[in-house]
């Protein structure tokens, strides 16, 4: 494995983008792949994938071995439009809205915390590192599939704001919630996925931390630039 991993990392550019729920990996890594022209790897998209098709194929999640078989052969696909749109197809069907909801959030956690399916799903993720680049968002990227990425930043914001984030984001899409809940929400995700055995969020140790809680999307933007330029990634703002 970890020889593999080497021949991965030498020849492709990595750049690996870990966090909790919310700091806002998702929106910073996707800007950075397209100022890079790199590919991302939306790698909770894969767990939260695998929770619908256990749901959909009726695999109980006690059914390791069955859950483990169904992440490495589920039939998945990612694309994005001309117009810079991405969409997440499974089984050929569109799932991207269902994909975003809090209870596929939830199933994604829970199939998470198998070590077996978060093996199933290794090989899965590294086969995204493809020329020129990738630009890899999820818990346990620059810890354990791509532990040798040139580039490592770990984003973090407080449980507040994180929840406050997704209050806003949930009101703009016309759904009725509770800030308070969300806040208990975002703490038991947390919980779950910084203290289960198998590859718990935490920061690489050569992973540079940025607290993005009073930060803005540019500022944040601004910052992973400046480090990228400083590393020879991109030409000085
Ligand atoms: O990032 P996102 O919220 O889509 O991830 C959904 C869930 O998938 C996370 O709460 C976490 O439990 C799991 N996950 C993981 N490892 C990753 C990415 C996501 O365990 N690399």
């Amino acid at each position: 494995m970890s020889v593999e991993r080497k021949v991965v990392a030498s020849k492709v550019a990595v750049i690996t983008i870990d966090g909790p729920s919310g700091a806002g990996k998702g929106t910073i890594s996707r800007i950075v792949a397209k100022k890079l022209g790199y590919h991302y790897l939306d790698s909770g998209a894969l767990y939260r994938l695998l929770g619908l098709a256990s749901k959909r194929h009726n695999v109980k999640l006690t059914n390791i071995k069955a859950l483990s078989t169904l992440a490495e052969h589920m039939d998945i696909s990612f694309t994005t439009a001309s117009n810079g749109d991405f969409s997440v197809h499974l089984e050929g069907e569109n799932v991207t809205r269902e994909l975003r909801t809090e209870d596929t959030g939830l199933l994604a956690s829970q199939v998470a915390g198998f070590p077996e399916v978060r093996v199933a799903l290794l090989k899965r993720q590294q086969s995204f590192a493809q020329g020129p680049g990738l630009v890899a968002d999820g818990r346990d990227m620059g810890t354990t599939v791509f532990p040798d990425a040139p580039v490592k930043l770990y984003l973090t914001a407080s449980a507040e704001e994180r929840a406050s984030r997704r209050y806003k984001e949930l009101l703009g899409k016309g759904e009725n919630v509770s800030l308070p809940a969300l806040v208990e929400q975002v703490r038991s995700r947390d919980e779950r996925d910084m203290n289960r055995e198998a590859s718990p969020l935490r920061s690489a140790e050569d992973a540079i931390e940025i607290d993005t809680s009073s930060m803005s999307i540019q500022e944040v933007t601004d910052r992973v630039l400046n480090l990228l330029a400083i590393k020879g990634y991109v030409p000085h703002p």
